[in-house]
């Protein structure tokens, strides 16, 4: 059974920011990034496709500008949206982690 799950409100998240919650599993669970444009919330691994690093510089603080997320590491950008790599060291994007918002709150899909 798929059971979704609320992992915040979407107020926690700043608009055009992002942060992290972590995802429990039977084998031992993941942290994922939610981030926020207006209304609309993104999931994504926090996982780096250059060397594997979280995105963050300190745990749950992310770097963000324009629309885009920025790796801490060294430097790589992602949309906010599709989590297409724009810049940076890696040849692809975040991997896309499935949220959904509920009259406020966001949801694993
Ligand atoms: S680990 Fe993210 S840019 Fe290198």
């Amino acid at each position: 059974m798929n059971e979704s799950r609320a992992l915040c409100q979407v107020d926690d998240i700043p608009d055009f920011g992002a942060i992290s919650v972590r995802i429990e599993s039977s084998t031992g669970g993941f942290e994922i990034i939610l981030m926020r444009e207006g209304d609309e919330v993104f999931g994504y691994h926090n996982e780096c496709p250059h060397q594997g690093r979280n995105l963050d510089y300190v745990p749950g603080k992310f770097l963000t500008k324009d629309g885009r997320i920025i790796c801490a590491a060294h430097g790589a950008t992602f949309t906010i949206k599709t989590g297409e790599r724009v810049s940076g060291p890696c040849n692809s994007g975040l991997l896309r982690v499935p949220v959904r918002v509920v009259d406020g709150q966001v949801f694993s899909a």
